[in-house]
């Protein structure tokens, strides 16, 4: 199967096929119909006929950093070489743009693909790496605010009853 990355926005029908799809992995909290069609930087795989088959959802947290915050591969089109081709397309074009970038994830997958590229990791917010320390409140803000969204906060309970506590977040920066 032959397959494109590029960015654009999405559609009702598209945000709300990977709202259910994304319910399924315990690696990604969710994000709302609202924050799916708001979202203008997202990088989506397409298939020869212009289906979606995959999403990476990007977002500037200011002029300076940028998030990358939700990476999904349909279920069925997996281990293609489609999710590393949304991560790495999400990472070239936010440095292009001059960003830093910021990521976390506990799926092996991903946490690989932080490695390859370069990103300093780790292991809690408190954490932070000192050379970019002095942009640590902006990421701790951003990421109260993201909690504080009644769909994440049901969704991170259904989730963590549903399939236990899972493997620890990693956080990463590539600047
Ligand atoms: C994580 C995810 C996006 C990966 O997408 P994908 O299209 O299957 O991944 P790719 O085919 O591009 O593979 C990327 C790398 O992971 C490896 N990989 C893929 N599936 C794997 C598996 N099940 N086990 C181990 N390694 C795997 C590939 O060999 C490849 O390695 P390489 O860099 O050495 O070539 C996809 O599994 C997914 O959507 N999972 C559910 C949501 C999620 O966990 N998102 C990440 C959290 S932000």
């Amino acid at each position: 199967m032959n397959f494109r990355i590029i960015q654009r926005q999405i559609s009702e029908a598209e945000a709300k096929l990977l709202i259910q799809e994304i319910k399924k992995t315990p690696y990604i909290m969710g994000y709302t119909l609202k924050e799916w069609l708001k979202a203008q930087n997202i990088m989506v795989a397409e298939d020869e006929n212009g289906n979606l088959v995959g999403v990476c959802l990007n977002y500037d947290l200011n002029q300076k950093w940028h998030k990358i915050a939700a990476l999904f591969v349909l279920e069925e089109f997996r281990g293609r070489g489609i999710g590393k081709s949304l991560f790495y397309a999400s990472v070239e074009k936010a440095l292009e743009r001059e960003h830093n970038i910021y990521a976390s994830s506990a799926n092996p997958i991903t946490i690989k693909m932080m490695d390859d590229l370069g990103f300093t990791k780790f292991d809690n917010l408190i954490d932070f790496p000192m050379e970019y320390s002095q942009d640590k409140w902006l990421i701790y803000s951003h990421s109260l605010k993201w909690l504080f969204n009644s769909y994440r906060v049901r969704e991170i309970i259904r989730k963590k009853i549903l399939y236990g506590l899972g493997e620890p977040f990693v956080y990463g920066v590539k600047c």
